[in-house]
């Protein structure tokens, strides 16, 4: 019997891989205009992490998490429940606290691209293990970090990123879920509600009217929609100071040029958010439209026992993300197939080949090598299949003259090259994936 790869998990193929790594590229590029670093974390943490960040009544950490007891394996070792991170923003403020980043001058801006894990049911677009490629700003209040300047500086980068790839059809959607102090009013509110609807609907629902009635906005169920509809909103709520900082997120994205719609429904699934809450839909993509999703998360820091330290962030699902820029077939831009193809031809030549290739190579040529055993016909028969237009051909008196016959596929010429001209020759520019166009 095969093994194959777990069910909602995948492996990602060339040449996909280069658009992926051309994403992450470009996505490291407007980071860099927006003074944001990186920051990795593990994959695994402890699973109170999630527990106490995420939330206990979340969907994520009921139902999603993978985690697992993990042994002590010497007396010194205690035994540990560990989870893979179904997020990062978790792991990223169990780093602020435990490097004291605070002492750092300024904001923390501070991103991540890698792997997250959840058990969802798989379907297009929604995988358990996925990529996000996500931003953090974290700081002491002192330096800014509740401003609404930031939740409009982060929202305005998201649209510059998406245009950089050409990504239209997009909808940013914000609401503002209001801070604790404005919270209990309206659960209390949200409990008053339920207690009257709850018990005709789902057995999910009929547990978080209990344990936080927020994560009611959370399900899915068609049959439970129409009652979830008549509940009050959080807008109805917010205090006078969320309500300001909402007003001025909305002033500065208007004068920006950030479109945007607010939906007061919009609460996030995840317990850690405060205030301002996002997320980009995308046209192209079916059921799973969330492209990104974000938002504030004042209380965080406190909650994992750290200072007051106020942030907001947003992580892009890159699996949809590169779903949304096939579909609009910006692929072409992406490619990087081998610009030349060397040919040994006879007994000896894979040595002079070998040091040919790389020398083309220092001098920035994509080199695909072939082999003294093929003959000519199989040499340029390989190099047309991988897309390649130009064959390089490593002969015994090619060597002996240090001239080398290049032969072009497309119009089937062929040249004689001096060794020194030969990078130039053989090399083709290409939008953005070489040495021509960085
Ligand atoms: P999230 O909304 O749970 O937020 O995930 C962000 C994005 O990750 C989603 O909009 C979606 O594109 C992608 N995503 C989530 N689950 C899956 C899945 N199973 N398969 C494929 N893509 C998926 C967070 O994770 C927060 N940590 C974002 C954040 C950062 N908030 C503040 N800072």
């Amino acid at each position: 019997m095969t093994i194959k790869a777990v069910r909602g998990t995948r492996d990602l193929l060339p040449p996909e891989t280069e658009l992926w790594n051309r994403v992450e590229q470009t996505a490291r590029e407007v980071f860099a205009l927006y003074s944001f670093s990186e920051i990795r974390t593990p994959i695994f943490e402890d699973t109170q992490l999630f527990a106490r960040g995420v939330g206990e009544s979340t969907d994520v950490v009921t139902k999603e998490m993978y985690t697992w007891d993990d042994k002590a394996r010497a007396q010194s070792e205690k035994g540990q429940s560990l989870t893979l991170r179904p997020e990062n923003t978790a792991g990223v403020m169990r780093a602020y606290i435990e490097h004291k980043l605070w002492d750092r001058p300024g904001l923390q801006k501070l991103y991540y691209i890698g792997p997250q894990f959840r058990r969802e049911r798989p379907a297009k677009g929604r995988f358990r293990q996925f990529y996000q490629i996500g931003a953090e700003v974290i700081g002491p209040p002192s330096a800014g970090s509740e401003s609404p300047a930031r939740d409009a500086e982060v929202l305005e980068m998201l649209v510059t990123l998406l245009k950089r790839f050409g990504i239209k059809d997009w909808t940013l959607v914000i609401n503002s879920v209001g801070s604790p102090s404005s919270r209990p009013a309206y659960n209390e509110a949200l409990q008053k509600a339920l207690s009257g609807v709850v018990d005709r609907m789902c057995s999910d629902c009929q547990r978080r009217a209990v344990t936080n009635p927020l994560r009611v906005f959370d399900c899915k169920v068609p049959e439970d929609q129409p009652i979830i509809e008549t509940l009050p909103r959080i807008s109805g709520f917010l205090n006078e100071v969320d309500r300001k900082h909402f007003e001025e997120v909305q002033n500065i994205l208007r004068a920006t040029g950030v479109p945007f719609v607010i939906n007061d429904r919009l609460v996030r699934g995840l317990d850690y958010y405060t205030r301002t809450a996002f997320e980009f839909t995308q046209g192209s993509l079916g059921a799973q439209n969330a492209i990104l999703g974000g938002g504030r998360y004042d209380g965080l820091s406190e909650a994992l026992g750290g200072p007051r330290a106020p942030g907001i962030g947003f992580a892009i699902g890159e699996d949809r993300f590169v779903m949304a820029l096939a579909a609009g077939q910006e692929r072409a831009n992406f490619d990087s197939a081998p610009q030349a193809y060397i040919a040994p031809l006879g007994e000896g030549m894979n040595v002079p080949a070998a040091k040919l290739a790389q020398e083309l190579r220092a001098a920035g040529v994509r080199v695909e090598l072939g082999d003294e055993s093929f003959r000519l016909k199989k040499s340029f028969e390989t190099a047309e299949k991988l897309g390649i237009t130009k064959v390089v051909i490593v002969g015994e008196s090619e060597v002996a003259s240090d001239q080398f016959a290049v032969k072009d596929l497309q119009n089937g010429e062929q040249e004689k090259v001096e060794r020194r001209r030969l990078a130039d020759r053989v090399h083709i520019p290409q939008q953005g994936a070489d040495r021509g166009a960085s």
